[in-house]
């Protein structure tokens, strides 16, 4: 069997380029996905479809790759998309390429004020379209932040404390927007009390909104997701994803169990084109934490605990969450990532 050197991407999407290798001629004969020697005797025309590439790709992910490894040669190859001219692959444009999101369709629910705003905003300045969903609906002000960045964008009203109101979300969301490529799981409450006084009730419905509404939509979005080969799945946990916080028994259980939750859909979905991944935030400035911030006694300890000595501003949160939506994330899988101002390292 005639093997190279060269280490390919480990898998490749249609149209959606996972990464720069050169090409050499010799790499047609074998593919390391399949640990095989391609059939070569049929090679196509160059700039036609390609069966040996194909066949490959398809034995590992269920599905066939467009672009073709015999019209890269004497390129750089962008497997999975189309291959460019050296000059173009060297001036060093091309990793900026990796973040854009053109022509993606994003759900973030939470979207209406907060994190969810911010991340809503960071991924339509990056190129993609924006489904922001609440559950007041109201979600004015981010629609006019992404209108302006030229992006489309659609509301949509759902409670996701309430089960019923999840049922076929994802569905009558696709009738508007005709696919969906990123799903960001932000929307949250937060409820304080001592655990041996907190009410079940409000265990349960933060229970939904941060967990099961982020297992429900994961899922619903997957059945989409997995037919075309792609998707990106971003999951927000927190701090209290690795650690117990004061009187937040609810939250800190939800929060563990969605690391938990990404791990295991990124293993399931790996292999046909998902990424799932954690966004573990620190303390950031936003309706949620100014009970915190405001609390004379809490305040300034969280405030002295941060190493850089400051809250986060939501907009710091939006390239992380850019990236882990973008080609340049392909190989991130079940990754839980803390911004945190350093909190998790002191
Ligand atoms: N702020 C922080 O310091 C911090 C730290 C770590 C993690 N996080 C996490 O980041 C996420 C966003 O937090 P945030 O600070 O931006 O909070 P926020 O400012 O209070 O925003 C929460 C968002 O969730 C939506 N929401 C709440 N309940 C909902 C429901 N039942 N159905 C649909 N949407 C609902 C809200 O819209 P409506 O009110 O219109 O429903 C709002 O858009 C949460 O998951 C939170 O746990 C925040």
């Amino acid at each position: 069997m005639f093997q190279t050197a060269m280490t390919l991407p480990p898998f490749s999407q249609e149209g959606n380029p996972v990464s720069l290798s050169r090409i050499p001629s010799s790499a047609i004969r074998y593919c390391q996905i399949t640990d095989r020697t391609c059939n070569i005797d049929n090679l196509p025309e160059p700039q036609q479809e390609c069966s040996v590439r194909a066949i490959c790709v398809e034995e590992v992910t269920g599905q066939s790759c467009r672009f073709c490894l015999s019209c890269c040669l004497g390129k750089t190859c962008r497997l999975g998309g189309p291959c460019v001219d050296d000059d173009i692959a060297e001036d060093g444009s091309m990793i900026l390429d990796l973040f854009k999101l053109d022509g993606r369709v994003a759900l973030v629910t939470g979207a209406s004020r907060g994190l969810g705003q911010s991340m809503a905003l960071g991924l339509a300045e990056a190129g993609a379209d924006i489904v922001g969903l609440s559950s007041s609906g109201d979600c004015q002000e981010i629609e006019a932040l992404v209108v302006e960045t030229g992006r489309r964008f659609w509301p949509f009203r759902c409670d996701l404390s309430q089960p019923a109101d999840r049922v076929g979300l994802v569905d009558r969301i696709l009738e508007q927007t005709g696919h969906l490529d990123i799903l960001v799981n932000n929307a949250g409450i937060s409820h304080r009390h001592p655990p041996e006084e907190y009410p079940l009730s409000e265990w349960h419905q933060l229970m939904e909104v941060h967990l099961h509404a982020s297992f429900d939509l994961s899922q619903q979005a997957a059945r989409h997701m997995l037919v075309r080969g792609r998707g990106k799945v971003i999951n927000i946990g927190s701090v209290m994803s690795y650690e117990g916080g004061l009187n937040i028994p609810a939250y800190a259980a939800a929060k563990h169990a969605l690391a938990g939750l990404t791990k295991s859909l990124a293993n399931s979905w790996g292999r046909q084109g998902i990424n799932v991944n954690c966004i573990c935030p620190g303390y950031f400035e936003t309706t949620m934490s100014h009970v915190l911030q405001d609390d004379p006694v809490r305040g300034p300890q969280i405030l002295d605990r941060i190493p850089v000595g400051r809250w986060g501003q939501p907009d710091e949160l939006a390239g992380l969450c850019v990236f882990l939506a973008s080609d340049a994330a392909n190989y991130l899988h079940g990754s839980c990532i803390a911004i945190d101002g350093g909190w998790l390292s002191r």
